[in-house]
């Protein structure tokens, strides 16, 4: 009989994370330079990656002189195939266990699906989907055998509803998301948990850089470290979904209640600022054809 979630979480509880390695991805900056700091504070030793190895040797730095962990810093390029294999083996090469592995690196290309040009579609996915996929499916078994770990998986309040504009990277998400859930399902009683961190507008160089990021009104973006505070916090209490603030969790919860028509429609509102998109989601949403939110 499958065990129940309280006794999931006794069990996860009992089999305490080992103080090993957490490898951050995208640890240069925003979010996973946060995660670092995060998890440095609980007293974790931090392998921290990045194409910016300066700003990750300075953040390593930072964090020896600190918080008084040990941190070591890997240059890789995610976006290259092969890159998750090379990490692997370079790792566990020089005996060091990633007892917790986050998954932040991540890129956005916003602007009409047709216009964006091929190369950058695969450069997201290859990095946002491809390679975080594969750092999990390589370091998960290490942690089956030792009853122990953590995957944290960044993806977004995107994950919760197509996102006109930003279809792929949306799309993206909604598998980074599917994928934990599956995995936190398929772990349960195994010592390792998977979590899902879900954030909305957070106050980095990728969301200045969009034009969705700018037309965020300033009550619903968060800052970063309080993102990666309860996305640490969520990790290491095995949780499988972890929505930061109020919004995002309104957002999150509410979203699977609308009909699919709503929510793409506010979802293009949201990009392009086109009031007429939410009219005509509810007129949509009200015809017998789409109602009950069927596609
Ligand atoms: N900001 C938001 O509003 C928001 C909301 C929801 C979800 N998220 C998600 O949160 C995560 C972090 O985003 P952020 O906002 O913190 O973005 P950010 O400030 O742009 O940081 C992105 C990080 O990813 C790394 N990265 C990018 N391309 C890489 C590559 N090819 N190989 C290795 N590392 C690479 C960057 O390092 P280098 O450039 O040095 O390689 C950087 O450390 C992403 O998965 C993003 O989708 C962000």
């Amino acid at each position: 009989m499958a065990p129940s979630a309280r006794q999931k979480a006794a069990e996860d509880s009992k089999s305490a994370v080992a103080p090993g390695w957490v490898l951050v991805t995208g640890a240069s900056a925003g979010i996973g330079r946060e995660l670092a700091r995060a998890f440095a504070s609980k007293g974790r030793n931090l392998v921290l990656l990045a194409r910016s190895h300066d700003t990750t040797t300075e953040l390593a730095r930072e964090l020896i002189m600190t918080k008084a962990v040990n941190v070591k810093t890997i240059p890789a390029d995610l976006s290259v195939a092969g890159a998750a294999e090379a990490i692997f083996e370079g790792l566990t090469s020089k005996g060091i266990s990633v007892d917790i592995l986050v998954n932040n690196a991540g890129v956005l290309f916003e602007g009409e699906f047709s216009s964006i040009p091929l190369e950058e579609h695969l450069r997201l996915l290859q990095i946002n989907v491809v390679a975080l996929t594969a750092l999990t499916r390589l370091f998960l078994p290490l942690m089956l055998q030792r009853r122990g770990g953590r995957i944290l998986n960044v993806a977004s309040t995107s994950a919760f509803m197509p996102v006109p504009r930003l279809a792929a990277y949306a799309a993206a998400k909604a598998y980074v998301l599917s994928l934990t859930e599956s995995l936190s399902e398929e772990l349960r009683g195994s010592g390792v948990t998977a979590t899902a961190l879900c954030p909305g507008f957070t106050d980095t160089s990728m969301m200045r850089g969009s034009r969705l990021g700018k037309a965020a009104p300033s009550i619903m973006v968060m800052s970063p470290a309080a993102v990666a505070e309860q996305g640490c916090a969520a990790c290491l209490a095995g949780e499988t979904i972890c929505v930061p603030g109020v919004a995002n969790k309104l957002i999150a919860s509410g979203t699977p209640l609308m009909p699919r028509a709503l929510v793409r429609g506010i979802g293009g509102m949201v990009i392009s600022r086109g009031w007429d998109r939410i009219g005509n989601a509810w007129r949509a949403a009200a015809s017998p054809s789409d109602k009950g939110g069927g596609r």
